[in-house]
């Protein structure tokens, strides 16, 4: 089985889905890793058996100096594949080349709309409002140095209907990511993609 590495900050709804659906079926989670010591994610990963680590930004002298350490650590425990499931710190060139084409990242909108620098979480739902489109969804995508460009993998859309909130449509975006990050981390356990450039498709079988 593959080994995977998922880095949570929050709830960790995303990585709950992944112990349900891959766990010791597709692939092995040997480790989860936050930047948040109150991340309910770490607790997912208690409870299912799986080691989880809060790895302290404070103790790091910059986000490189993070970066290595997490690296570190992933390496530690032999991780092939990283998945940032509702992960919001920046990553550095030192961890995304350790993984070229074996770091996934979930964003909660259609890339590339409402993507790059601060545009996580909330706040993309927000905007998203605010510019009143009318469709909006989640995009599961490689993890290369620009910040949600590298290739994508996986979308799937959400309309936006004329009494959404930010909320609402965070809660319709979620129920989407929580079907597509698990299929498309099948398929990759499954070795299922082939990457040209930024063009992700399926083996032709
Ligand atoms: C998800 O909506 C995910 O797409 C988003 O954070 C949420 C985490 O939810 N990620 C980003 O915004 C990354 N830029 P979860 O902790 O319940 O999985």
């Amino acid at each position: 089985l593959k080994k995977i590495g998922v880095l949570v900050s929050g709830g960790g709804s995303n990585f709950q889905r992944l112990i349900d659906e891959i766990h010791k079926v597709y692939g092995e989670i040997v480790v989860v890793v936050s930047n948040n010591a109150d991340a309910h994610g770490l607790t997912r990963g208690k409870t299912a058996g799986i080691p989880a680590v809060f790895l302290d930004p404070k103790k790091s002298t910059g986000s490189e100096d993070y970066n290595q350490k997490l690296l570190e650590l992933l390496n530690s425990y032999g991780v092939e594949l990283v998945v940032l499931a509702g992960y919001m710190k920046l990553i550095t060139p030192n961890l995304i080349d350790a993984f070229p084409n074996a770091m996934v990242n979930i964003h909660p909108a259609l890339i590339p709309s409402f993507c790059g620098e601060g545009f996580y979480g909330m706040h993309v739902h927000n905007a998203v409002i605010d510019y009143g489109v009318k469709v909006t969804g989640a995009t599961v995508h490689f993890v290369t140095e620009v910040a949600d460009g590298g290739p994508i993998i996986a979308q799937e859309a959400v309309k936006v209907a004329d009494d959404d909130t930010p909320e609402s449509i965070q809660i319709k975006v979620l129920a989407v990511e929580h079907q597509l990050l698990p299929a498309v981390i099948k398929a990759i356990c499954l070795d299922e993609f082939e990457v040209h450039g930024r063009i992700v498709k399926k083996r032709l079988k």
